[in-house]
């Protein structure tokens, strides 16, 4: 599982989030588009801060769904490209 969500973080993830998890430099800052920069996964960030549900449902079906009202966000959805199980798989 842990092996699996490394290759699908590497392949699908790491572009934005950054290869150790650091993502995007400046991260708390956003860029003129308004649109926040992707945070970091490890201990710097605030991923850790929520339940696995959520990370989970942010993943699946994108920050601007979760958020709702019209909000704007670069992190897709990944339903229809990951299964559940690979999708839980990175999260580990
Ligand atoms: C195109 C760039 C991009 C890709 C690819 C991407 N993300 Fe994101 N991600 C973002 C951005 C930008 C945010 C912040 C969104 C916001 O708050 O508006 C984010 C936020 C998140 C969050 C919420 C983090 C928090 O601390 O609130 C999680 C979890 C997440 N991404 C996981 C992933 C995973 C897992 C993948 C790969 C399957 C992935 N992301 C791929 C750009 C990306």
């Amino acid at each position: 599982m842990i092996a699996d969500g490394r290759q699908i973080y590497a392949d699908q993830c790491a572009a934005c989030h950054g290869v150790d998890l650091e993502g995007q430099p400046e991260w708390r800052r956003p860029p003129p588009s308004g649109r926040l920069p992707a945070p970091p996964h490890d201990e710097s960030g605030h991923t850790w801060h929520h339940p696995d549900e959520l990370l989970f449902r942010i993943v699946k079906e994108s920050t601007a769904s979760i958020v709702g009202g019209g909000y704007e966000s670069d992190m897709p959805g990944f339903a229809g490209v990951m299964s559940d199980a690979e999708i839980r798989a990175v999260l580990d």
